[in-house]
């Protein structure tokens, strides 16, 4: 059955001193809630990963990585792979999100790789998509997110891809303050979800949660979360202050 998930996408922010806070806070505000109903992962910089999944052992939420190779260990300079992150303890990393298909060039096949490389290592890929202002304004949006669903993830058998979690993350919306209204949200995944009925079938499309990510904070959230095909969402600024944080993973009804 999928899942309540909130996680948190630091991006490139905070030094060590400041990321040692702001996990701590993490935990520390966890402590006041109720968050049973809710898988809440924290995805810091690779350099943090050691630190925030030490606290992960005594708190109530998972450790994620941003990203990882789409090779296996070996000479590729300034990588990190998969087996790595599995000797971390990390239990889910998000792909193909927009700043790396943008800045970095990842296509939906190198996505592809890293996210078989990750279920080899059983790591739950978060895989993102998500269409650009321009292409949602020249009503592409829709061939734009089935292109990057059907190339990134479809290749996979059944019983993997219920293991996978997709993101929506309208490009435009991203760091902008301009968030998808919740029937925007609405109709996308209910998009998303369709396709997986139409390539697998309905039980595979109901273990797979789907996150909103793009400007979320604590006071779009709950109306967000509480649209049916909406499970829950993808961080970023937000996720930066604890409370903003762990509001957010409480915006479930
Ligand atoms: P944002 O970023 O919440 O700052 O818009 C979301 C994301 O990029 O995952």
């Amino acid at each position: 059955m999928r899942r309540n998930i909130v996680a948190g996408n630091w991006k490139m922010n905070k030094n060590f001193a400041e990321a040692d806070d702001l996990i701590n806070s993490i935990e520390e505000t966890l402590r006041q809630y109720d968050t049973t109903d809710v898988d809440i992962i924290v995805c810091p910089p690779f350099p943090y990963l050691e630190l925030v999944s030490d606290v992960s052992e005594d708190s109530n939420f998972f450790v994620g990585a941003q990203n990882v190779a789409k090779f296996d260990n070996g000479a590729y300079t300034g990588e990190v792979s998969a087996s790595m992150l599995k000797s971390m303890a990390v239990d889910y990393c998000i792909v193909g999100h927009s700043e790396r298909r943008k800045y970095f060039f990842e296509t939906n096949q190198d996505i592809a790789q890293k996210i078989d490389l990750l279920l080899q290592q059983d790591i739950t890929p978060i895989m993102c998509v998500g269409e650009s202002l321009e292409e949602r304004e020249a009503g592409k949006h829709f061939d734009v997110i089935r292109k990057q669903v059907e190339e990134g993830i479809f290749h996979l058998k059944a019983e993997d891809m219920q293991r996978c979690i997709i993101a929506y993350e309208p490009v435009w919306a991203i760091g902008t303050g301009k968030t998808a209204t919740k029937e925007q949200a609405q109709e996308i995944h209910a998009f998303i979800r369709k396709l997986i009925v139409e390539k697998y079938n309905d039980d595979v499309a109901q273990e797979v949660s789907i996150l909103y990510g793009g400007s979320c904070n604590p006071k779009n959230a709950q109306e967000l979360f509480s649209m049916e095909d909406v499970d829950g969402g993808l961080i970023g600024g937000a996720s930066l202050k604890a409370n903003d944080f762990i509001q957010i993973a409480c915006s479930f009804n």
